[in-house]
C-alpha cells in the first residue's frame, strides 16, 4: 500500500508554494527543537576543530531550502570553513525553489535530486556528514528501514540524526491518511505507522548489512543507533495541548 505512496508528488507546482507560504504564518516548535539541537552540537565541534573540509549537515527533503540557509548562516562563523549544507530534494517545484533562495544568498547550490530511498547523487559526492536532520519529511518514507539505513551509511562516526515527524498513533495498523495542516488550509497525504513501526524500523536498519560507507568508514562493521532524546511537543506551542509532533536524536556508534 506505501509503496505506491510518493509524498513530494502532492508538492508540486503551486502546493509547494502554497506550503512555504503557511509555514512561514505558523510557529513550529518542531524546527525551533531542530535547530536548538544543530546549535548545541557548535561548542563541541568548535573544541575539537579537527574539520579539514568543514562540519557539515544533511537536511532531507529540505523543501525551499528555508532550513539549510539558516544553518549556513548561523553558524558561518564555525572554523576556517563554516558549515557546509546540503539538501535532498525530491519535488521539483520545491528543489527549484531552493535552488533560488540559495542562489539569492550567494550559496553553491548544494541540493540533490533523491528521497528517502535514494541517496545516490549523495554517495557519488563522496561525503559523510556530521548531522542529518529533517524537518517533517521522514514519515512520507515508504520504506523506513532504507530511510535509516541510508541516513547511518553518510553519517560519519559520532554523527547525529536529527528529525521531527507527525505524534505516531500508538495503536493504529499502517495505513494512509489526509492530514490536514495549518488548521485545515492545506490536506497532506502520508503513511501513518505504529510506535513500534517505527521502533523496529530503527532497529533493523542497523542489524542488516549497510549497503555503503561514508568516507571516514571503509569497512563499517555492523553499527549501532544509540537514543540520545526523544520527546512529544505540541504544534500549537501550548505545553498543556495534543502532543502532535515526535522529536528524536539518534547517534552513529560502533559495537
Ligand atoms: C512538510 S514539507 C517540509 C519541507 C521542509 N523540510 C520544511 O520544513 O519546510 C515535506 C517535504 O518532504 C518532501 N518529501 C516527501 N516525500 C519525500 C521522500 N520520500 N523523500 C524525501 N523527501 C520527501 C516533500 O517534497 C517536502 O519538501
Amino acid at each position: 500500500m506505501t509503496k505506491s505512496h510518493k509524498g513530494w508528488k502532492q508538492y508540486e507546482g503551486g502546493v509547494a508554494k502554497t506550503y512555504c507560504e503557511l509555514r512561514d504564518r505558523h510557529e513550529n516548535p518542531g524546527r525551533q527543537l531542530l535547530r536548538k539541537f544543530v546549535d548545541s552540537l557548535m561548542p563541541d565541534w568548535r573544541y575539537r576543530g579537527y574539520a579539514r573540509e568543514g562540519h557539515s549537515l544533511l537536511d532531507v527533503g529540505c523543501g525551499d531550502g528555508l532550513d539549510l540557509v539558516f544553518y549556513h548562516k548561523e553558524h558561518k562563523s564555525l572554523d576556517a570553513h563554516g558549515l557546509w549544507v546540503y539538501g535532498i530534494e525530491p519535488c521539483r517545484t520545491m528543489a527549484k525553489l531552493a535552488e533560488r533562495r540559495l542562489q539569492s544568498e550567494r550559496m553553491r547550490n548544494t541540493v540533490f535530486e533523491g528521497s528517502w530511498d535514494d541517496f545516490s547523487q549523495v554517495r557519488e559526492e563522496k561525503r559523510g556528514f556530521d548531522v542529518v536532520t529533517a524537518c517533517f519529511s521522514l514519515h512520507h518514507a515508504t520504506d523506513l528501514v532504507a530511510a535509516f539505513r541510508n541516513v547511518y551509511s553518510c553519517l560519519h562516526r559520532g554523527g547525529h540524526f536529527a528529525f521531527v515527524v507527525p505524534a505516531l498513533a500508538p495503536t493504529v495498523d499502517q495505513r494512509v491518511v489526509n492530514a490536514s495542516l495549518f488548521g485545515g488550509e492545506l490536506t497532506v497525504r502520508y503513511p501513518v505507522r505504529t510506535v513500534q513501526a517505527w521502533y523496529e524500523a530503527i532497529d533493523r536498519s542497523v542489524s542488516e548489512r549497510c549497503v555503503w560507507k561514508s568516507v571516514d568508514e571503509m569497512e563499517s562493521p555492523p553499527g549501532k543507533w544509540k537514543w540520545v532524546h526523544h520527546t512529544t511537543f505540541s504544534m500549537s506551542g501550548d505545553e498543556n495541548g495534543e502532543k502532535d509532533g515526535w522529536f528524536v536524536v539518534l547517534k552513529k556508534l560502533r559495537w
